[in-house]
């Protein structure tokens, strides 16, 4: 009678064998890619990673800080990654389908946080916008299907600043986030080499999951299973009108690029430029100038001074899952970490098969391999800071899946990239 239930098995086994060798190769060139056993050892849970279960004490102890915040918009605006400022304090959220809102602050009894949405709408889609940024009239727009992008706040008009770099120009996809200078050049990030994709179902561009079935399309989910590391940090410049490559290898390792870049911010000073490198759970500092290394103020870390084109770690071993940064007015910088961190991408390291079998499982992969809270986290403007403060929502039933945090007059604004309406916290 034992035979019976082997028999099932191995033909269902039989069968669901096959349907995986039919199924479409999610990643298009390769299926899952191996990983080297430093970087392996980088993944949280590795000996040169963030340590698993999060080590939160110290400055990182867990707190409530965040249940504090006023939720806005939940029934208008769904799944804006970061909310801009206006010089004139009216916020700018940019939805997952690409509508951008407006809402003017109110007076309230009490000081009240309230503000109210405004009629106007523009638009910037199709595609996903993520990072954006205002600067005066415009509002400049990490779209991650187009590219760079601004939009004039009055007229509504749309630039496509930039979608392709080098010579002969060739397409990057995956524009994440951005900062300007003072000159109106633009740092952003290009997450991976493979484009987002269409949800099937809900109609936006996913950039969390992607669609297993296309090729070669595909989300933050299924570039971790893939394994590759194809980010980048790049540079607009508005004289020239050309894209620059900034920084694809790290630590002079060209064939290593980085594990999904993500935020972008620059340093008070003009002198670095910070990225977020996600899956490593860390942020790199890309010197734009020599450092000023007297007095021991600058370099940071003990040995040798960095120079221009050098890059160094501004913060590793982070206890949650790294995406936008923001320079707070006090020269420091907001980090936001998005979701806790998850032991499996070390786990299935050492296994592209099963990875690339998981891909075809995503939908059913992704709730166990994405938890939630709310959690932002404050850095020094120092070299190698150590946080001054994190501010939680553990279980993240108020606020949850901070994906950035900008802070203009004593308000912390949060973006909210998987769920409905932004939030503001008076600090
Ligand atoms: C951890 O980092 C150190 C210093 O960079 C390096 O020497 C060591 O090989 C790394 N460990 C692993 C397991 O990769």
């Amino acid at each position: 009678m034992r035979t019976l239930p082997a028999l099932t098995i191995a033909l269902l086994a039989a069968f669901v064998h096959r349907c995986c060798l039919r199924m479409a190769d999610p990643f298009g060139d390769v299926a899952g890619l191996p990983i080297d056993e430093a970087r392996a050892a980088l993944f949280t849970g590795g000996p040169n990673g963030s340590t698993f279960p999060a080590a939160l004490v110290g400055v990182f102890e867990s707190n409530r800080r965040l249940r504090g915040a006023t939720l806005l918009f939940t029934e208008e605006v769904v799944g804006s990654e970061c909310v801009g400022v206006a010089p004139n304090g009216d916020l700018l959220m940019l939805d997952r389908n690409g509508f951008v809102f407006r809402a003017t602050p109110q007076q309230r009894k009490g000081g009240a946080l309230a503000y109210e949405l405004s009629k106007e709408r523009h638009y910037v889609g199709p595609g996903r916008p993520l990072g954006f940024h205002v600067a005066g009239e415009w509002l400049y727009v990490c779209c991650s299907l187009k590219g760079l992008l601004r939009l004039h706040l009055g007229s509504g008009a749309i630039e496509l600043l930039s979608g392709a770099t080098g010579s002969p120009p060739s397409p990057f996809a995956y524009a994440n986030d951005l900062d300007l200078d003072t000159s109106g050049a633009v740092y952003f990030s290009s997450s991976s080499d493979h484009p987002v994709a269409l949800h099937p179902l809900a109609g936006f561009y996913d950039t969390m999951r992607g669609r297993p079935a296309l090729t070669p399309p595909r989300g933050y989910l299924l570039t971790s299973l893939h394994g590759g590391t194809t980010g980048r940090l790049l540079r607009y410049d508005p004289a020239s009108r050309r894209t620059a490559v900034l920084l694809e290898g790290i630590f002079r390792d060209t064939a290593t690029r980085i594990s999904y870049a993500n935020g972008v911010a620059l340093s008070a000073d003009g002198a670095w430029v910070a990225v977020v490198e996600t899956n490593l759970n860390r942020v790199l500092r890309f010197w734009l100038r020599d450092a000023d290394c007297r007095g021991g103020g600058g370099g940071g870390g003990g040995g040798a001074c960095p120079r221009a084109g050098d890059t160094d770690v501004l913060i590793d071993k982070l206890p949650g899952i790294p995406d936008g940064i923001s320079r707070a007015p006090d020269g420091g910088f907001w980090l936001a970490l998005v979701a806790p961190l998850s032991p499996l991408p070390r786990h299935l390291a050492a296994w592209p098969r099963l990875r690339t079998l998981l891909s075809h499982l995503l939908p059913w992969v992704a709730p166990f391999a994405v938890g939630s809270w709310g959690a932002v986290v404050k850095l020094d403007e120092r070299g190698r800071p150590t946080p001054v403060e994190a501010l939680y929502d553990p279980d993240g039933s108020h606020v949850a899946t901070v994906s950035a945090a900008t802070e203009v007059g004593g308000r912390l604004f949060l973006g909210n990239l998987g769920g409905r309406g932004v939030s503001v916290l008076q600090l």
